[in-house]
């Protein structure tokens, strides 16, 4: 999604500005833009195409300069062209760059109409620049302050002005901001990665924060205009570059990285305990009675997997979200809930939000299970499980949903403990299930040759079904989410036993049916359900454990997963569903790493 980078320096900054906006092209984005102060006022270029062809424009024009704005732009309001690629200038004298959605952005283009400020993008951000322009007298933080006050909406922003040329403001509202602390230089980004390589010290903006960096230092004052200190944090985390390595795309590589992912995630300690999650958590579990779960795409799946474990091994009633649509709802909190966040970016507006509104509903008790440690999310909660899958570039989740699930099962087991219904005997299997997981994926892993043959048949189709039952049901989802969304393939999951009450009308020769076929108590019923399949011309394509007895035969297809894993099975069985998708993906020639039209890190509404 959109991206901001900005600095104030002595040195010439376009190098940098392009090299951050590069760090978070794997975000998603249609077009991009830097601007810099060149004598005396603001230049810029602009590109509908990648990075590196601005990269190769602002070599040839020779911009340069020591205070800039950068941009990378996910379309919202108005297409992706170049008039509505950042930076957007008012008036050829102060240059603006906007991640977010202003939605009173109709009125205040009226209100800027009428004061005779002309608009040449279909850009909600234009109306930010023009605001801000208008109340621009000498000096630019404060017309950044009393602007922000006009926007309904979230934003972040970066902003500069021909007569403050060594000065970057920048405000937040919804949308992350960072402050970059350099040695004699200053910078501001939406993201700490963007800048690594230029300085490893961060302040974190908070809500309603507006910022001012310049060569000497930096100034922020709170929403209510009182001066503000951000604790400045050493990120070291960052400073590594994400190589591809031998592997043809992230997404291919993020899947081979999951025994490494989960080996790092599983905690170090011989027992199950409350303090994994943080300080308070053994007093905040000791108050709770349910969970309710609120996430976003793959990370949701991996709360629904997750309401599984819960209830049986802890017996805690659990409800799961859509956090897009539990921000909405009116809904009755619950004092003894534990609200979980899981997310694998720590910044998706939807969540973050949902987050917000059980807090103002009176959630006292919050988690966020994350993959990144200084996001909004893991600040905003009371305790958190960081994952350590490591910096996931490929759009589509899988290293993330993994370890998110070993989090998730870390969760049931700490608090079936708790509450009495996990014995010692009992603890320890558990951990060495947790423990010997990395090996029995590399042995999943193993099959790709196999899910490439079938990949072949897959790239011909263009509907798929997918069947799970019980704790394999999620799986479906998540593995039919990772087809549509990299392969373009419209595909659905359904519980298996849910086929004959309507969607069995879509079964004939011509429709694959992926099944996800454990050794688990459900096997005889999902036979059954399998046979309804076979029964329409149906073809099915299985992952059926070893022992399950399901073998190849004219019109079911099978691939041989090992033995089953018990209740850690959810977690073999994603990753050969995976693969398929990838391989199909790359089959009909997608872009994997970058499916169109969605972004890596949704932090728009
Ligand atoms: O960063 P988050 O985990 O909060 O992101 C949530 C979803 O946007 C994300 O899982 C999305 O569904 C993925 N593209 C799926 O592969």
């Amino acid at each position: 999604m959109c991206g901001i980078v900005g600095a104030v320096a002595q040195r010439n900054i376009v190098s940098v500005l392009v090299e951050g906006l590069r760090r978070l092209e794997y975000r998603g984005y249609d077009s991009c833009g830097v601007a810099v102060m060149s004598n005396g006022a603001p230049k810029r270029a602009r590109s509908v195409s990648r990075v590196s062809d601005l990269d190769a424009q602002v070599r040839d024009s020779h911009l340069d300069g020591v205070t800039g704005i950068a941009h990378t732009r996910w379309a919202t309001h108005g297409a992706p062209v170049t008039d509505n690629a950042h930076p957007i200038f008012s008036r050829d004298a102060l240059a603006l760059v906007h991640n977010g959605i202003i939605e009173n952005y109709e009125s205040l283009r009226e209100m800027l109409r009428d004061k005779g400020y002309e608009f040449v993008s279909q850009t909600d951000t234009e109306v930010i620049a023009h605001l801000i322009h208008s109340m621009y007298r000498g000096d630019l933080f404060q017309s950044v302050r009393e602007a922000v006050k006009q926007l309904h909406g979230a934003y972040a922003i970066a902003v500069m002005h021909k007569d403050q040329p060594h000065t970057v403001v920048g405000a937040r509202q919804g949308s992350p901001l960072v402050v970059g602390v350099g040695n004699g230089e200053n910078f501001l980004a939406s993201d700490a990665l963007a800048l690594a390589g230029s300085t490893d010290h961060f302040a974190f903006l908070e809500e309603g924060d507006v910022v001012e960096i310049t060569l000497d230092g930096v100034k922020i004052v709170d929403r209510e205009g009182v001066p503000a200190v951000r604790e400045v944090r050493v990120v070291a985390a960052y400073g590594g570059a994400v190589e591809l390595g031998p592997y043809r795309h992230f997404m291919q590589k993020e899947i081979f990285e999951q025994p490494r992912a989960i080996t790092d995630t599983i905690p170090q300690a011989d027992h199950f305990d409350a303090s994994i999650f943080g300080e308070n958590a053994k007093q905040a579990f000791d108050g709770i009675d349910n969970l309710l779960i609120l996430a976003c795409g793959t990370s949701y799946y991996s709360g629904l997997t997750a309401k599984y474990w819960l209830e049986s091994i802890a017996k805690i009633p659990t409800q799961v979200e859509i956090a897009s649509e539990y921000r909405y709802r009116e809904s009755v909190p619950d004092p003894k809930a534990l609200v979980v966040v899981i997310s694998q970016s720590g910044e998706t507006a939807d969540t973050l939000a949902a987050l917000k509104h059980a807090q103002s509903l009176g959630h006292k008790h919050t988690l966020a299970v994350c993959n990144v440690g200084t996001s909004a999310m893991v600040r905003q909660t009371e305790l958190s499980f960081l994952t350590h899958a490591g910096t996931e570039i490929g759009v589509a989740s899988t290293k993330a949903f993994t370890t998110q699930l070993v989090g998730m099962f870390v969760l049931a087991v700490t608090l079936g403990k708790m509450r009495g219904f996990v014995d010692a005997k009992q603890e320890t299997a558990y951990l060495t299930q947790l423990r010997h997981l990395p090996a029995a994926l590399n042995s999943v892993l193993a099959l790709e040759p196999q899910i490439i043959a079938w990949a072949e048949d897959f790239a011909r189709k263009e509907n798929a079904l997918f069947l799970g039952r019980g704790l394999h049901y999620p799986i479906a989802l998540e593995g039919a989410l990772k087809l549509k969304e990299i392969s373009y393939i419209h595909a659905e999951a359904y519980p298996a036993g849910e086929l004959k009450h309507g969607p069995l009308a879509l079964v004939t020769e011509a429709m694959p049916v992926v099944t996800v076929a454990p050794n688990d108590t459900l096997l005889e019923k999902l036979k059954s359900n399998m046979q309804e399949v076979r029964a329409r011309g149906g073809e099915l394509y299985v992952f059926a454990d070893a022992g399950t007895r399901i073998v190849s035969e004219n019109g079911i297809h099978v691939i041989r997963m090992p033995e089953h894993y018990g209740p850690l099975s959810p977690i073999l069985h994603v990753v050969p569903l995976q693969l398929l998708a990838y391989h199909t993906a790359c089959a009909r020639g997608t872009d994997v790493d970058k499916p169109r039209n969605l972004a890596k890190s949704v932090t728009v509404e």
